[in-house]
């Protein structure tokens, strides 16, 4: 089987459609008072920083002057980014707001400025919108419980995934592999069948919802006399924001948890996946432990993922199977379709 390429207009395609949302690019805590952090969103190069008072801002990461990247370079005492090579120093709505090498007084010629993004800090992470605030199509999707003194969030390490953002999104969103690719965890290989489920789409098709009941090994529980394996009947409940933030609450008979999971399109076939995991915080897990068993549950999903051909998800339903317990993806595919994400063409020869 021959798959054809994504050409260079596709992914012009998937960026436009991309852009007017808000995306993570780095946990809060890892853009410490006065340090700087490179980053790429969308294929474009942006620096982080965060001044004294504590304020995060987002540019691109090429200084006007000689296209140094400014990551490199340091925060002033004023909260400025000062380029590594001549030390211009730019404020954090990019404007430049000094060049040493003139004499104090002289204007600053009006187009050294680099381009500057808005900043958002929620659950744990700096959001940033390449459209604008202005341009985006809706705020920054909310992490149910994080703002809550009941529960403890850890905001885990984020893992880069070599695959597109909605490929990523899609498998968080597939309730039909737990039991043959999560054995090691939660996926039960005693339960094959998919219940039907409802799922529904918002009116503007930004939101899905879908509630999924499902037989889970518990292996942190202790199994009933008899089996090897402690299991917990768990409701999956879902919602996924457009076009890749999206989260699970497992709801038990005891107190539930909350993931939350935003893929942060790096370009269009790479992706940083940014999470947070919640617990009510009576259950006392720790941030170690917390952090072992999720990536012990992405890290198979990875593997999986980044092998899946077309590298792009198709959104022509015509193109894969659809099956009815596939009904959260299918949602999922037809949502970016209406928010302007490109098909792309690939070839596919039937079997005989
Ligand atoms: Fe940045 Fe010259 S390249 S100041
Ligand atoms: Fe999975």
């Amino acid at each position: 089987m021959r798959i054809a390429p994504a050409t260079w207009q596709d992914e012009a395609a998937f960026y436009d459609a991309a852009r007017p949302f808000w995306y993570p690019v780095a946990r809060s805590v890892d853009v410490s008072t006065g340090s700087t952090k490179a980053t790429t969103l969308l294929g474009e190069d942006l620096v982080i920083w965060r001044t004294a008072d504590g304020q995060a801002a987002v540019a691109d990461n090429l200084c006007a002057h000689r296209g140094t990247m400014l990551s490199g370079g340091t925060v002033t005492a004023s909260g400025n980014l000062q380029c590594p090579y001549h030390g211009w120093e730019y404020d954090t709505a990019g404007i430049c707001r000094r060049i040493p090498q003139r004499p104090e007084g002289t204007p600053i010629p009006t187009k050294a400025r680099v381009a500057s993004y808005p900043v958002k800090e929620q659950a744990g992470l700096i959001w940033t919108c390449l459209a604008g605030e202005d341009g985006a199509v809706r705020d920054v999707p909310e992490c149910p419980y994080f703002e809550d003194e009941d529960w403890y969030f850890h905001v885990g390490t984020p893992s880069e995934w070599e695959c597109q953002a909605s490929r990523m999104v899609e498998n968080f969103l597939d309730v039909s592999h737990f039991g043959i690719v999560h054995p090691d965890t939660f996926g039960n290989p005693e339960v094959e069948i998919v219940e039907p489920y409802d799922v529904s789409t918002a009116a503007d098709m930004l939101s899905i919802d879908a509630k999924v009941p499902y037989l889970a090994q518990d292996p942190w529980g202790e199994p009933e006399p008899g089996h090897t394996m402690a299991t917990v009947q768990v409701d999956y409940q879902y919602k996924c924001e457009l076009p890749f933030t999206a989260w699970i609450q497992g709801l038990t008979a005891g107190e539930g948890y909350m993931l939350y999971i935003s893929a942060s399109p790096v370009t269009a076939n790479r992706t940083t996946v940014f999470w947070a995991f919640g617990t009510p915080s009576s259950l006392a897990v720790s941030d170690d432990e917390i952090e072992r068993r999720e990536q012990a549950v992405f890290e198979p999903d990875r593997v999986i993922v980044e092998g899946q051909r077309p590298e792009w998800l198709p959104l022509d339903l015509t193109a894969e199977l659809q099956m009815r317990f596939d009904a959260l993806g299918v949602a999922f595919r037809k949502a970016l379709e209406h928010h302007g994400f490109p098909r792309i063409a690939f070839l596919r020869k039937p079997t005989n």
